[in-house]
């Protein structure tokens, strides 16, 4: 039975502008007090776990120590199938440069051509998914997990400018067009009551308000 958690105060454990903005707009119907672990200028705990739950853990309860406040975390990435799932937890990874920024542009890159060195051109060669793992750690140290996963199919060159990191050249199951070609709310396809959500983020969004929060 998942811990239920009443509205107030919350802290969005990350530092990645993109997500943030998503969990900001996901989170927003639900009444909470946000802020999140950029703003709190709190430190970026290294993630090294093998798995998106151990590295959602990893800055929930970063977070979550560093301010007393209950603390919610996204560890997310996309899975290639032709690619045996790389490059899953490590897809932030794949787009650092030497100075640790990062270039999603060069990410993106780099996973075509390494499609294309297993020849895959034909769209059922080229599956994918995104998967998201909410963590939200309580004040007392106890842990909930919320997952959402999307398929769909990687396409090239990239299209779209809106959303970030690899929205440009993932086109999800049944749409022609890419998440970098949808609005927010399109990518999202959710709003609390919904049946359904369409990105990863709003699924895992969706499990979250309905177990934690009671929503429908
Ligand atoms: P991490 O969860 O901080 O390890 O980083 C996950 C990485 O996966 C991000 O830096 C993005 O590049 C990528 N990613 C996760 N979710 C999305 C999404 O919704 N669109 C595009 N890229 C994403």
């Amino acid at each position: 039975m998942t811990r239920k958690l009443e509205p107030g105060k919350l802290v969005l454990a990350t530092h990645n502008a993109g997500k943030l903005t998503e969990m900001r707009d996901l989170i927003g119907p639900f009444g909470f007090e946000v802020t999140s672990a950029g703003e709190l200028g709190l430190a970026e705990p290294p993630e090294h776990g093998t798995t998106f739950e151990e590295n959602a853990k990893t800055k929930a309860v970063a977070a979550m120590q560093a301010t007393g406040l209950p603390a919610l975390s996204d560890d997310s990435g996309i899975c290639v199938d032709a690619l045996d799932g790389q490059p899953g937890v490590y897809t932030a990874d794949w787009a650092e440069l030497p100075d640790g920024t990062r270039d999603f542009a060069m990410a993106m890159r780099n996973v075509e051509e390494k499609l294309a060195e297993k020849r895959a051109s034909d769209p059922k060669d080229r599956t994918a998914r995104f998967v998201s793992v909410l963590c939200l750690a309580f004040p007392d140290g106890h842990v909930e997990y919320f997952r959402g996963e999307v398929e769909g199919t990687l396409v090239w060159p990239p299209r779209g400018t809106l959303g970030f990191g690899y929205d440009p050249v993932f086109k999800p199951e049944g749409f022609d067009i890419t998440f970098g070609e949808m609005t927010a709310e399109q990518k999202h396809g959710w709003k609390p009551g919904d049946a359904t959500a369409l990105s990863h983020r709003a699924r895992a969004f969706k499990r979250f308000a309905h177990e934690c929060l009671g929503v429908a």
